[in-house]
């Protein structure tokens, strides 16, 4: 068993991605066609704005929790509603990508040029609150008020997520307490409320329920802490995103907050790279060398595993499936992906 974990644990972050969606993939494809269905409209701007979208890709990762959530407390994951439900929440990660954009100023976003840049501000604002309420119509039909009450609760954390955010741009003195608040509201609850709706429609008992809704907080907030190291490390042909963009942003991620725990005298260094807005003074690879100098990379990655295990821990009381299974793995491919 042992051998086996290794072997698992040694696998590629790729291969281990095709053996979890693999189990899924009939479903997946029945998310895409909802996904086309949800994102598609009698307007012609809003149905090309939707092609768009939807045609980028992405990892699908939200819905794939809620499937695979589902099939762990013994749900039929092919049922409608569980398709409509994950495809909701694919919608709502992709408004909130539409605006994160905006606020951002990002260009590029799934190795394409992004809906902000592409097609003005406007145009995003817009169509984000419309993927917002599309998603919300559909969440609708379950007429669940339990269900409704996760959703809204969900996108008012993300937004109240974004501001705070907002508010501490360019902040070098940023705590680490303020920092997994920001990060567990903007990425974390929408995985957990993935997991805990997936669980829901499996009519699952209120102790799987909660442990699922635990396992996708921890295993959210190890997937932005590994966002946060991909914006240092990852090239951005790779990550399809713009990379080293959170500091020039203003954004200081767990490594940089434990560099000026490490060492004070880098906060002029970090100052002047967001004042200049570039890194024409202290290069992309000084900063780099040093946080890798520090193992500041290899401490995030650390706590990135900490969380992981809470969230492998949470699945205990679930019977070993092949769902559990893949739930216990995906942590570790989310750690090692590399985009
Ligand atoms: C990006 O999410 C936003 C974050 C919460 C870091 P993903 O990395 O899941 O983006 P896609 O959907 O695969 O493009
Ligand atoms: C993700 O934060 C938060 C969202 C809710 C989209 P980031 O700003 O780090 O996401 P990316 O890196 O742009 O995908
Ligand atoms: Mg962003
Ligand atoms: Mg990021």
């Amino acid at each position: 068993m042992q051998t086996f974990a290794l072997i698992r644990e040694k696998l590629s972050p790729n291969i281990a991605a095709q053996r979890i969606f693999s189990l899924i993939k009939t479903e997946m494809f029945l998310v895409e066609a909802e996904f086309q269905r949800q994102a598609s409209s009698n307007i012609q701007v809003i149905n090309y704005l939707g092609d768009y979208l939807q045609a980028s890709g992405g990892k699908r990762v939200r819905p794939a929790l809620v499937l695979l959530s589902n099939c762990a407390v013994g749900g039929d994951a092919s049922k409608d509603d569980v398709i409509r439900l994950a495809t909701v929440m694919e919608m709502l990660h992709t408004a909130t990508l539409v605006h994160d954009d905006i606020i951002d100023n990002a260009d590029t976003r799934r190795n394409r040029v992004s809906v902000n840049a592409r097609f003005g501000n406007q145009s995003a604002v817009l169509m984000g609150d419309w993927l917002y309420m599309s998603a919300f119509e559909t969440s609708l039909q379950e007429r669940s008020l339990e269900i409704l009450d996760i959703l809204t609760r969900l996108t008012r954390k993300m937004t109240e997520g974004e501001l705070i955010q907002l508010t501490t741009l360019g902040r070098t003195d940023i705590s680490e307490t303020e920092y997994f608040d920001i990060l567990q509201r903007k990425t974390a609850f929408l995985f957990s409320a993935c997991c805990e709706i997936g669980a829901i429609l499996g009519n699952a008992s209120k102790d799987e329920q909660n442990a699922l809704r635990d396992y996708g907080m921890n295993l959210g907030t190890a997937f932005q802490l590994a966002d946060d190291l991909l914006d240092f490390t990852a090239e951005e042909e790779v990550l399809g995103k713009a990379s080293g963009a959170d500091l020039l942003a203003g954004k200081l991620t767990l490594p940089l907050i434990l560099l000026m725990r490490k060492e004070p005298k880098a906060q002029k260094d970090l100052e002047k790279i967001i004042y200049d807005g570039n890194y024409q003074t202290i290069s992309r690879a000084t900063l780099l060398e040093k946080l890798e100098s520090l193992d500041l990379l290899a401490e995030t990655r650390q706590r990135a595993y900490s969380y992981a295990n809470l969230a492998i821990k949470n699945l205990e009381l679930f019977p070993k499936t092949e769902y559990r299974l893949a739930l216990e793995e995906i942590p570790s491919y989310m750690i090692e992906r590399n985009k």
